[in-house]
């Protein structure tokens, strides 16, 4: 049945009270993640695919964490209180009590099977509305079916009920057909069925299943959608699972964009977030880790090694060794390796980040240049511009950040120190080690540097009998000079000082 076709049911109530002891976290269950959505968000995820008029999550342990969450990520969504875990039928029940009289069909599903899709939800409800039933239940066949409900059917093939492992004989254990816990209900046959059962059980709970067996018993139809795919219809109980169950969805999100047209050299090392997306003739290197809202546009490379969360990356750009957080890469732009942009980083067209360079909230223009170890924050950079090795745009003086503007054109000379705020205007220059504090205009060579003074034969002089002194002997009698005398007395290009034989020891520090 089309997706259109497909009846719009009354409500979808998915059920994510219980506590998850096995998880051993202080985080509730449903609160963890895989693909970047947690447990509960996949649920709900695929519970709006159905566009029902309620979505119901039924919430318990760890309820304030997980009402905040839901408030935060799907406003629409209503929750309802289940106090004490009494059962899967009476955390139905606490549902069907925040509803008002509705008919139709009800969906129920849990907040910790992050595979299952709205398309398998569809599905279902179209199978209970195809074959009139009063219920139908989503069902596996396991090689272990060990711990699940197992599905009872009469020799026609129908279901007749289902019942849990702890309640079963020898017999009903060795059926390999699970209950999944997902169910498409009619509305009234559900109320009927929970105000029916009893917690006469070996677990001395209010079953949801026991509504199937009531309903066959009415002499209602109960049928059975068979999924041959386990996955969908697995749940997260342990951490085990939860990586297993995180492998699996990455395969089938990495299998999709390779099918949809993108390169992927390794997929086991590559981890694609599910709202991520990509466009055609991406190619992506081993290592890689998309997160978040990232979005690479075609023939874009990244990787190896890279980590992008947030990041758009333009057509054509080329990422190697490349964490981005929230950065925009424009097309054609080349950034690492070892590059760290964080957010508000935005690059113009074909720009190019080098090794070690770190970026935040900094503008920079087409064409522009950042290549080589610099820290470039709260910056605005015009285009074609090139920023010497070495360059600290230093924004913050200790209380407040301030801005640096460098405008098209520009170069700024290896290791500068531009000290917020300063503009360096369009076309200026800036002399290579500058500690720059004021504004450069247009055009002008900024020089903000100590004057370099050479004391002519020092080394002879105050390092006699080292390497250093040989070597400059011996430069000296091959290049036809005098003794270091001489040399001393040789006229120096830069603020030659002969006075100044003592003054400054080996690293330049005055000698004293
Ligand atoms: C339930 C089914 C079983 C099925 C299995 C599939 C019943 C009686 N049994 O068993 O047939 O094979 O799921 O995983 O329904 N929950 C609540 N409130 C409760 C109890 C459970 O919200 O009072 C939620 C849990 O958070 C969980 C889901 O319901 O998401 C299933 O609960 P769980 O205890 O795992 O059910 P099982 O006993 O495993
Ligand atoms: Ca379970």
């Amino acid at each position: 049945m089309s997706q259109d076709r497909t009846p719009r049911p009354a409500a979808v109530v998915v059920l994510a009270a219980g506590e998850g002891t096995r998880m051993r976290s202080a985080t509730p269950k449903v609160l963890h993640a895989v693909g970047g959505r947690t447990l509960v968000s996949h649920a709900v995820a695929a519970a709006e695919q159905l566009h029902p008029e309620h979505l119901v999550v039924v919430v318990g342990h760890g309820r304030d964490a997980v009402q905040a969450h839901l408030a935060a990520s799907a406003p629409s969504v209503q929750t309802a209180v289940q106090d004490e875990q009494r059962g899967t039928g009476h955390a139905v029940q606490c549902a069907l009590a925040e509803l008002p009289e509705l008919t139709g069909t009800v969906v129920v599903t849990y907040g910790d099977v992050p595979l299952l899709t709205g398309e398998t939800l569809r599905a279902l409800v179209a199978a209970r509305a195809d074959e009139g039933n009063a219920v139908t239940v989503l069902t596996a066949s396991l090689a272990d079916p060990g711990g699940y409900g197992r599905v009872l059917r009469d020799a026609d093939g129908s279901v007749v009920a289902i019942v849990e492992e702890k309640d079963a004989t020898a017999e009903q254990r060795a059926v390999r057909e699970i209950n999944s816990g997902i169910y498409a209900f009619d509305i009234a046959a559900l109320r009927d069925g929970l105000a029916r059962i009893t917690t006469d059980n070996s677990q001395g709970e209010l079953y949801l299943t026991d509504v199937l067996g009531l309903a066959r018993s009415d002499g209602k139809r109960v049928g059975a959608l068979a999924l041959d795919d386990r996955w969908q219809t697995e749940g997260v109980n342990d951490r085990v699972q939860l990586a297993a169950l995180h492998r699996e969805l990455n395969r089938r999100t990495v299998e999709h964009w390779m099918r949809a047209g993108v390169t992927v050299i390794d997929p086991a090392t590559t981890w694609v977030d599910v709202d991520v997306t990509l466009e055609p003739d991406v190619l992506l290197e081993p290592n890689v880790l998309l997160r978040g809202a990232t979005r690479v546009a075609g023939g874009a490379q990244v990787g190896p090694n890279c980590t992008l969360v947030d990041t758009s990356v333009g057509a054509g750009a080329v990422l190697t060794n490349t964490t981005s957080l929230g950065a925009d890469v424009g097309p054609e732009a080349t950034v690492g390796p070892y590059t760290y942009l964080r957010p508000g980083t935005r690059l113009g067209r074909g720009a190019k980040v080098g090794g070690f360079v770190e970026m935040k909230a900094a503008v920079v223009g087409d064409g522009s240049k950042v290549p080589h170890l610099s820290y470039v924050g709260d910056a605005e950079i015009g285009a074609g511009v090139n920023i010497g090795a070495a360059t600290v745009f230093v924004n913050y003086d200790g209380v407040e950040k301030h801005r640096i503007v460098v405008g098209d054109h520009a170069r700024v000379g290896s290791d500068t120190m531009l000290i917020a705020p300063v503009t360096i205007g369009d076309g200026a220059y800036t002399a290579a080690g500058s500690v720059i504090t004021q504004d450069v205009p247009p055009g002008a060579m900024a020089v903000a540097r100590g004057k370099q003074r050479n004391v002519e034969g020092w080394v002879e002089r105050r390092r006699a009998g080292s390497p250093a002194a040989a070597a400059a002997a011996a430069a000296r009698s091959r290049d036809g000079g005098g003794g270091p005398e001489a040399a001393s007395g040789a006229a120096g290009g830069a603020g030659t000082d002969q006075a100044d034989d003592t003054a400054y020891d080996d690293q330049g520090r005055p000698d004293r």
